[in-house]
């Protein structure tokens, strides 16, 4: 499939989304619509579970290895880099699990108001084998990254981060970060969950030793389905589980020795060895396909037609001196407001108009997508410019 969205109308775009008309769905870092090809895929499936008598070995295995491959080449990677899990949190304990700390190596280094499925994993290992976090404030990096460069160093045993933070789309220079981490023998973890699907990432130029991503934001998938990629120097290390679907070979019908049940030795080939359990999933992979396949159709067109809705987004907000925090420096889909006193009439009339966002502590996130069109952008300046006044009177 290759689709360009570039020949294509906002109409035409916004149409493969089951979005409602009235709807100006500016929310897509907090869970994605569904593409209407994976809600028909969905039914498919569904369907499939309700005949077990007819689930073959296929069943189990297709449409994952299909998962591996689609997310394998948007990161530009090999397939058996490549794991299923359920959540960002698990690939998170999993990179936690295999990283050592040591006396010499205690530091690990995350960014302020990290993710709590990131930040709450090393919380934990610090608390139960010793080391220390060192958090490198957010305000640091609004305009450069040069702040996490310079906090590692030879004591760092990992650095754990996102290429553009979840609250206010602050862009790390991940490049510049995997350099130095690399350079003082230091681990990198990256999740993904809000960039991958969006923004470019070559896994191999990058080669950080875990990311991860949470497959129902950017990916366009249903929930609970995600991935973690792994280059083959961290293929030896321990999953968080050991199942028939992560041990052994592939596929893996009971084996009997004796009359004894013989249990699969090691794990299974490449990054498989992280696999979550129950990882077939037959209801939901076909439709983590169908969103995979859809990124990786638009990937080349994203950015441009992305960036023309961003900045007239930023436009509006910007008639009123509301400016986006990290203002050059943020992501093209993912942007963070202050507003000060005005952020409650805004948060009001967003809710009147049916305009979806989200609003962490004092920050109003905006994520838009392509299914975006013009009359979402208009109704976004009609509920701006209604609850603050026409422009230069806010
Ligand atoms: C940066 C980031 N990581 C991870 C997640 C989701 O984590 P999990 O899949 O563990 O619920 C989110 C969700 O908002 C996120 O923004």
């Amino acid at each position: 499939m290759n689709l360009s969205l570039n020949e294509m109308s906002d109409e035409e775009i916004r149409g493969q989304f089951a979005l409602p008309e009235d709807i100006a769905y500016f929310n897509c870092a907090y869970l994605s619509p569904m593409l209407k090809s994976a809600i028909e895929a969905g039914d498919v499936s569904g369907n499939v579970r309700a005949r077990p008598w007819r689930i073959t070995e296929e069943n189990f295995y297709a449409e994952i290895e299909l998962a591996r491959r689609l997310f394998a080449q948007l990161i530009g990677t090999p397939q058996d880099n490549i794991a299923l899990i359920p959540a960002a949190s698990y690939g998170l304990a999993i990179a936690c699990r295999n990283t050592r700390l040591t006396p010499q190596r205690c530091r690990i280094i995350l960014v302020e108001n990290e993710h709590p499925s990131n930040y709450l994993q090393w919380r934990e290992k610090v608390r139960s084998e010793g080391g220390e976090l060192t958090v490198v404030p957010l305000s640091a990096l609004r305009d450069s990254s040069e702040a996490l460069c310079d906090a590692i160093d030879d004591r760092t045993a990992v650095v754990s981060l996102s290429p553009c933070h979840w609250i206010d789309g602050t862009l790390i220079d991940l490049k510049a970060v995997a350099v130095a981490a690399r350079a003082a023998g230091a681990g990198l973890v990256v999740d993904g969950t809000q960039s991958i699907g969006v923004l470019p990432f070559d896994f191999d130029d990058i080669r950080p030793d875990y990311l991860i991503v949470a497959g129902y934001k950017w990916l366009l998938g249903p929930y609970s389905v995600g991935f973690l990629a792994a280059p083959p120097e961290r293929h030896h290390g321990t999953p968080l589980e050991f199942s028939k679907y992560n041990c052994g070979t592939e596929p893996a019908p009971y084996r009997w020795s004796s009359g004894r049940l013989a249990y699969p030795e090691g794990g299974r080939r490449g990054a498989r060895r992280y696999d979550v359990g129950e990882n077939a999933n037959f209801c939901l992979m076909p439709m983590v396909n169908c969103g995979l396949a859809w990124v990786n159709a638009t990937k080349s067109d994203l950015s441009e037609r992305l960036g023309g809705i961003t900045d007239t987004l930023v436009g509006i907000l910007a008639e009123h001196d509301i400016l986006p925090l990290a203002a050059g420096n943020h992501a093209p889909h993912l942007l963070g407001f202050q507003a000060d006193g005005r952020r409650q009439r805004l948060i009001d009339a967003f809710r009147n108009h049916k305009i979806c966002i989200s609003v962490y502590g004092d920050i109003v996130r905006f994520s838009p997508h392509v299914y975006n069109t013009k009359s979402d952008l208009d109704a976004l300046a009609a509920a701006v410019h209604g609850a603050l006044g026409a422009t230069g009177d806010s």
